[in-house]
């Protein structure tokens, strides 16, 4: 049996209003990706995730999904996606959608009806309390600010939970209706062709039906960051039938914003539940060896037994870009890009890392994101023009810093930029059977370094970073594996096609062969 497509691949997220407009609205939509699909191409990505696309008031900037199963005029109409899904697997790019399933926009119909009274067909679609104005059914906080997790609705008189914004009710996955109007929503977009999802705070789909109050220490902490019931798992088998059941390794890669890899973990079921699943704790770590080479063992230990298969991510659309947690520093995320595409798993790229982009500084009037996370949403430069390939009005958000020379044209011009970089561990990585699937075995190469083998029968490649400001001559057992290697790609272009000579530059990292790539 070949190994299904998802766990070689290396997968792009566009985050569609910021990507490039062709509306000439300032915001991003389908047509701009599409006309974009050449630069995912060459850069080499096998599959796009789409952040939401749906119809919705954007409260939370489509997380607050009013239809699911139509485009928002923003971004364009269905013909459009289509369009674009044609196009994509035209270029061998496989497209994955987001999927909400946790909780609706308050406009869409099913909670229009829901709140209309407490008699309404779907009332029971969401999760309704009992209780006075005063005091909410229980200690659970929401997302993104400090209030409760529940809104009052003065008309019906009753609570309604929402992990998130109140214009974000949770949906009841107890109500059997509710099961099988979302597989309804998976079955339109698996019909249309699409080849999977990312699955939106999927672990937060069962919730215990007691709803009991969170321990006085965890309850400062979002409930939608705690919830991890069992009943989650028999939702999700029932996911993975669904998806099983079309051709072609249809995948899920779930959000599991659970900050534990073992219990992450457990949402792989017995190989029944989601295919991937996001594990943060990486994302979370500082640039340094000791907390990376810790995060990436109890990775291996949660996972590997189980035939799990890892994910990596440093960046996406809800945390500051990591070259922005890591200082600034543009060798850090030279070296970084190397670590993400070199470690054994599926690697997941956030639009405009390959160009180096660090957040945009947004004036505190131009903030428009309830969770404070607009900085690493800024629009994509595409050309060093004026409106860097936007067309017409200026973009919902500011630039990211230096877009004059982070912009795709004067990057891909120069064959040392980290754009470059990008595309050439791409390559390696797509060549190389040990870097797409192989073994992965620590080694020791000294203090601040990480270093690690890659090995498929023969193909054996040898990966060493320096997290330290200084050079290093390395040690232990990477020297004894690295001596006779070539550099094959150097985070800083240094000595790559030669001999390795046994060091590593300041913030850098290298890949061995054991010739030229
Ligand atoms: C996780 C998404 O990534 C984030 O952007 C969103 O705000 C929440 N889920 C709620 O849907």
């Amino acid at each position: 049996m070949p190994e299904p497509w998802w766990k070689s691949a290396v997968i792009y997220q566009i985050y569609p209003r910021s990507f490039a407009d062709t509306g000439g609205d300032g915001v991003g939509d389908l047509r701009g990706i599409a006309d974009h699909l050449d630069h995912l191409a060459w850069l080499g990505v096998d599959a796009i995730w789409l952040s939401p696309i749906y119809p919705s008031p954007m409260a939370d900037f489509g997380y607050d999904v009013s239809d699911y199963c139509d485009i928002d005029p923003t971004f364009g109409t269905l013909a459009d996606f289509d369009d674009l899904l044609e196009r994509a697997h035209a270029a061998a790019i496989k497209v994955i959608v987001d999927w909400v399933p946790n909780h609706t926009s308050d406009q869409h119909p099913w909670f229009v009806e829901a709140r209309s009274s407490r008699q309404a067909p779907k009332r029971d679609w969401y999760v309704w309390r009992d209780g006075d104005p005063a005091t909410p059914p229980n200690n659970w906080r929401a997302a993104f600010s400090d209030e409760p997790a529940w809104t009052w609705d003065a008309a019906t008189e009753q609570w309604y939970l929402r992990l998130f914004l109140a214009e974000q009710p949770d949906l009841n996955w107890a109500n059997p209706e509710v099961v099988e109007a979302m597989h309804g929503v998976l079955r339109f977009w698996l019909d249309r062709g699409v080849d999977g999802f990312r699955m939106d705070v999927i672990h937060a789909l069962g919730k215990d039906p007691a709803l009991p109050d969170w321990p006085d220490e965890l309850a400062g902490i979002p409930a939608s960051a705690l919830n991890d019931h069992e009943s989650t798992h028999g939702i999700l088998r029932d996911l993975r039938r669904l998806l099983d059941g079309y051709p072609g390794d249809r995948m899920m890669v779930g959000e599991v914003y659970l900050l534990s890899t073992a219990k992450v973990a457990k949402y792989y079921g017995a190989g029944d539940e989601l295919h991937l699943a996001f594990n943060f704790p990486p994302l979370y770590a500082p640039w340094e060896a000791g907390p990376w080479k810790k995060r990436i063992d109890r990775t291996f230990e949660e996972l590997d037994p189980i035939g799990a298969w890892p994910t990596w991510v440093l960046s996406n659309h809800d945390n500051p870009r990591h070259r922005t947690r890591y200082g600034g520093s543009e060798a850090r995320a030279r070296a970084a890009a190397v670590l993400l595409l070199t470690m054994r798993g599926t690697p997941f790229l956030f639009q405009g890392e390959e160009f180096g982009l660090e957040d945009a500084v947004i004036p505190p009037e131009r903030v428009v994101d309830p969770g404070g996370r607009d900085g690493c949403r800024a629009p994509i430069p595409w050309t060093a023009d004026a409106d860097h390939g936007w067309s017409g009005r200026d973009p919902w958000l500011p630039w990211p810093p230096e877009p004059d020379a982070r912009n795709a044209a004067t990057l891909a011009a120069d064959s040392q930029s980290i754009l470059h970089l990008y595309r050439r561990l791409l390559a390696l990585r797509r060549a190389s059977p040990a870097l797409r699937l192989g073994s992965w075995q620590a080694l020791e190469a000294g203090p601040d370094t990480l270093a690690y083998r890659r090995a498929a029968g023969d193909d054996e490649r040898v990966v060493i970073l320096n997290y330290g400001d200084a050079p290093i001559a390395i040690e232990g057992s990477a020297a004894d594996t690295a001596r006779r290697l070539v550099v094959q790609v150097a985070s800083d272009g240094r000595g790559e096609g030669r001999l390795f000579d046994g060091t590593v530059a300041g913030s850098a990292a290298v890949v061995l062969g054991k010739g030229e790539t």
